[in-house]
């Protein structure tokens, strides 16, 4: 039986936001297990476009092309249990879209507002099937409005390249840390400032700053209040 709140809609809905490295997809796949509902990673979603975009070749900077890849492309995010796995259009891509060059290009695919389009029907369609804590930057506010728990979760900018530069160097990839630092923060300011659908804090969400709390310590506060209902 369900211990937490339930609106008119046939599914809850957890929704998270916030800049990269603050600790969300982590956060969110630990309450979704906890939850026993979906976890979707919309970032990932975003990667796995970008990652096909590059193997494509096709011109970043041409709309039509990126909007037209969007609508042909087949994303599918599957947990197996042993962690979610990324497909696209059948092949998994799981380790191929963390590289630093989608890393890289992924803000610029996420900024077109086409794309952006395909994505979040993509997303809502998910949601409306199934119980989901869905994470990324525009899920408070753009894909999920109605969620009946949005949440906020940032860190320090230091914190977050510390974080992203470990998850870096255990994939084997050298990591330089000023120029990561620098990369975030261009990325964030690009996710803050895109027309449609940008990275912000929304007056019903809950801000968590994961700075010097760890991630379990973030899990415990979210489970706290869902469960409270
Ligand atoms: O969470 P992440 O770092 O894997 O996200 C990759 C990029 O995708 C990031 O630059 C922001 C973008 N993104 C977005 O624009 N909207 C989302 N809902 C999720 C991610």
């Amino acid at each position: 039986m369900r211990t937490f709140k339930q609106t008119g809609f046939n599914t809850l809905k957890i929704a998270i936001d916030g800049p990269a490295g603050a600790g969300k997809s982590t956060v969110a796949r630990r309450i979704a297990e906890e939850l026993g509902i979906l976890y979707i990673d919309t970032g990932a979603m975003y990667r796995a476009l970008t990652w096909k975009a590059l193997q494509s070749k096709i011109n970043l900077s041409a709309p039509g092309e990126l909007h037209q890849l969007a609508r042909a492309t087949v994303i599918d995010l599957q947990d197996n249990g042993h962690g979610m796995r990324v497909y696209c259009d059948g092949q998994d891509v799981t380790t191929q879209i963390r590289s630093p060059e989608v890393s890289r290009m992924v803000s610029v695919v996420a900024a077109d507002d086409n794309v952006r389009q395909v994505m979040v029907d993509k997303q809502r369609a998910i949601a409306l099937r199934s119980d989901v804590v869905m994470d990324g930057r525009d899920i408070t506010h753009c894909v999920l409005p109605d969620a009946e728990y949005k949440f906020f979760l940032t860190a320090s900018l230091d914190v977050r390249t510390m974080r992203r530069g470990q998850e870096l160097q255990s994939q084997g990839y050298e990591v330089d840390l000023a120029r990561l630092k620098q990369e975030i923060s261009e990325r964030d300011q690009r996710d803050m400032n895109r027309k449609v659908g940008p990275l912000m804090i929304t007056p019903d969400a809950v801000v968590i700053d994961t700075s010097d709390i760890d991630c379990e310590g973030a899990v415990r506060k979210v489970l706290g209040i869902v469960r409270e209902g």
